[in-house]
């Protein structure tokens, strides 16, 4: 299914009908409205107007389209921020009020916007919950985007206090929890308790993670309320929530999603890859300027699938240049139609493409539609005739994705580790992940992400690169699985109350592997050190532990001879940072062991496996040749995939 994001309230009214029937025409199926029109659903307190919404959801009806309804919580108007000042959030960094102008202008903690949000969400709930045409619901937009979990407002101090309370029950418990002795930190009562921004040198890692989890749950409250509010009145509509990039929100995506009935994304390759490479050289970046990075998308779809209980939606597909990135390229051309294919591989229901048609006013003036401002069509509009034309063909209702061999553990609280206590500056916990799929997935594994605890039964390879402070059901679901598992540096590290466990890392960990980290030690990325196995020598740097290994083969070496990587049963413990060389050849080899087919693909090329269909994507400029057995059956393209194409066979 393919879809559109489309704002009436920006077009005369007359140019709707126009609109519907072009996007009907198109071949797309549902069109998302609504979620920033607060002001013209309420221009003035309690002045509720539905009415041109009716009309605007008719109109879409009645050229046979669906309608998704997003909550326009992102943007309380003008009006309601007068009325309620303590809506407006406080930048942690500053101290400055994040005031009105833009969006996401509100605070999770503000008891009172919290009402506001939950009386406009009933009251669009209550008028469509019912209505045949709306097929579904998403809450908010972009939750977290634009750095807006943290806030340092009063309501979230006193907020916090209250949830410090409840999880510490006395100041006392509190003060040992997080080792308040240290530097006279201790508090006498919740009280006294202050936000972890604005003392002289660094806060209380403890006192900070604590904040990071008090904050993850008050935007998971924020989104439930609206959840609950929605389902109250609607029949068998669905509610989904658009997320960005997950390591960006900065909060348990998981928890998150749990309300949902399934998780939506925005897709913006370019943009997202853009900022990744600024650090690269021009000659390093230029080849994937106008494709997006082969991983990065992927590594951002693979996860929200795994937030996701049902196929997961794409609820905004770049469909040109954007405007929000340092560089804003055209995407090559045939990129749009590879992106939609790439994401209905990974498991995507629909894509919807952001935005119908470009706005000549305001912020995004600047941002590509599927039409441009004059109405003519925009350069993805035939590549979304070529592609719809495409799914008709590849019925992918009829392939329903199965689990991935190998899994992968992605975990909130290495990312708040590594945020709250960088001890180096080479580690960086997103990347760290993005490394290791990377390097799976050039060998042409598919690969599902994981929380802490999950069930790894269908896997037979499961990666943790940081597993920070795994608790008892995160072991035991690990103990449990029969695959081969191989744990990360930095894992273990910690207790959930930001402490070195009595037993030093890997803490609880060491039910499986009995070593113990040593000491650790930081370098420079660009000094790395020689890491030995078998034969070769590979690099180790950035993070580098040392450890007691009590049993268990050593199975890589430092350069003065020390463990550098042991194996104990099924599980392996890296203790440093590696290149990717070293990784290559060690999941290569750990794959042949768990009987995971294994490809050496070509640098641009990707594959991904749904139902019986295996999909091949060409990132270069230059056909290439697809890795398919001879003989099999090409249902799209052929085993020369063109420049910036996608080929498809099936598997059976
Ligand atoms: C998304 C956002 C949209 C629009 C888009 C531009 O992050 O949800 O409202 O701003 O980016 O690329």
């Amino acid at each position: 299914m393919l879809g559109v994001c489309y704002y009436p309230e920006h077009w005369p009214e007359q140019d709707w009908e126009t609109d519907a029937q072009a996007m009907a025409g198109l071949g797309l199926s549902c069109v998302r409205i609504g979620e920033f029109a607060w002001s013209r659903f309420e221009p003035r307190p309690g002045e509720l107007d539905f009415a041109w919404f009716d009309r605007a959801i008719a109109t879409l009806a009645c050229a046979g389209l669906k309608v998704v309804i997003g909550t326009p919580t992102a943007t309380p108007p003008r009006w309601l921020v007068d009325k309620l000042p303590d809506v407006l959030p406080v930048d942690p960094a500053s101290g400055r009020i994040r005031g009105f102008g833009s969006r996401r202008h509100y605070d999770f903690s503000s008891e009172s916007y919290c009402a506001e949000a939950l009386r406009i969400t009933e009251a669009l709930a209550r008028r469509y919950g019912c209505n045949p045409h709306v097929v579904g619901w998403q809450t908010d937009n972009e939750l977290c985007c634009h750095d807006t979990a943290l806030s340092a407002s009063p309501a979230a101090r006193d907020a916090f206090r209250a949830w410090c309370a409840r999880q510490y029950q006395s100041i006392e418990r509190l003060n040992r929890a997080w080792g308040n002795v240290f530097w006279s930190m201790e508090y006498g009562s919740f009280d006294e308790i202050e936000l972890p921004f604005g003392a002289v040198c660094e806060t209380n890692p403890a006192h900070q993670l604590a904040f990071r989890r008090f904050t993850s749950d008050q935007v998971v409250r924020f989104n439930r309320v609206q959840v609950e509010a929605i389902r109250r009145h609607a029949r068998g509509q669905f509610v989904t929530h658009n997320f960005i990039p997950p390591q960006s929100t900065g909060i348990d995506n998981d928890a998150l999603a749990q309300s949902l009935d399934f998780a939506s994304y925005d897709s913006y390759p370019l943009g997202f890859t853009d900022r990744m490479m600024r650090a690269r050289s021009a000659d390093a970046a230029r080849p994937f300027m106008r494709t997006g990075d082969p991983d990065l998308t992927t590594f951002h779809l693979d996860q929200i699938r795994g937030l996701s209980r049902a196929p997961f939606w794409i609820m905004e597909q770049q469909p040109g240049p954007v405007n929000w990135a340092p560089h804003n390229p055209r995407p090559a051309p045939g990129m749009v139609r590879f992106w939609t294919l790439q994401a209905f591989a990974h498991g995507a229901g629909c894509v919807s493409y952001f935005r119908w048609r470009q706005a000549p006013f305001a912020q995004e003036q600047m941002h590509a539609g599927l039409l441009r401002p004059d109405r003519s069509k925009a350069d993805a509009w035939a590549e979304i005739e070529q592609v719809r034309a495409e799914l008709d063909t590849l019925r992918l209702a009829d392939q329903p994705r199965a689990p991935a061999p190998a899994a992968i553990i992605v975990d909130v609280e290495a990312l708040w580790l590594n945020q709250i206590e960088q001890q180096g500056a080479g580690y960086d916990y997103e990347a760290v992940l993005f490394q290791w799929y990377r390097v799976l997935r050039r060998l042409g594994v598919d690969a599902d992400f994981v929380m802490p605890g999950a069930d790894l039964a269908p896997y037979r390879m499961v990666l943790a690169p940081c597993l920070a402070m795994p608790d008892d059901a995160a072991v035991a679901a690990l103990a449990k699985t029969s695959g081969l598992v191989v744990i990360g540096p930095r894992s273990g590290a910690k207790t959930k109350n930001f402490t070195l466990p009595d037993t030093l890392p890997p803490g609880l960990l060491q039910q499986l592997l009995p070593v113990r980290v040593l000491s650790v030690e930081t370098l420079r990325p660009d000094c790395p050190e020689p890491l030995h196995w078998h034969d070769w020598i590979f690099a180790s740097h950035s993070w580098r532990e040392a450890l007691e290994v009590r049993h268990g083969d050593i199975i890589a070496r430092y350069a003065d001879g020390s463990a550098a990587v042991v194996r104990h049963g099924s599980f392996l413990y890296l203790a440093s940072l590696t290149d990717d060389a070293f990784l290559h050849g060690l999941f290569a080899a750990l794959c042949d062991e768990a009987a995971i087919a294994t490809v050496e693909l070509d640098p641009m090329l990707r594959l991904q496996r749904r139902g019986q269909l295996i999909f091949a994507f060409n990132f270069a400029d230059q056909p290439r040749t697809a890795p398919a057995q001879p003989g099999v059956r090409f249902v799209l393209g052929g085993p020369l995939i063109e420049a910036h194409g996608v080929s498809v066979w099936s598997a059976a």
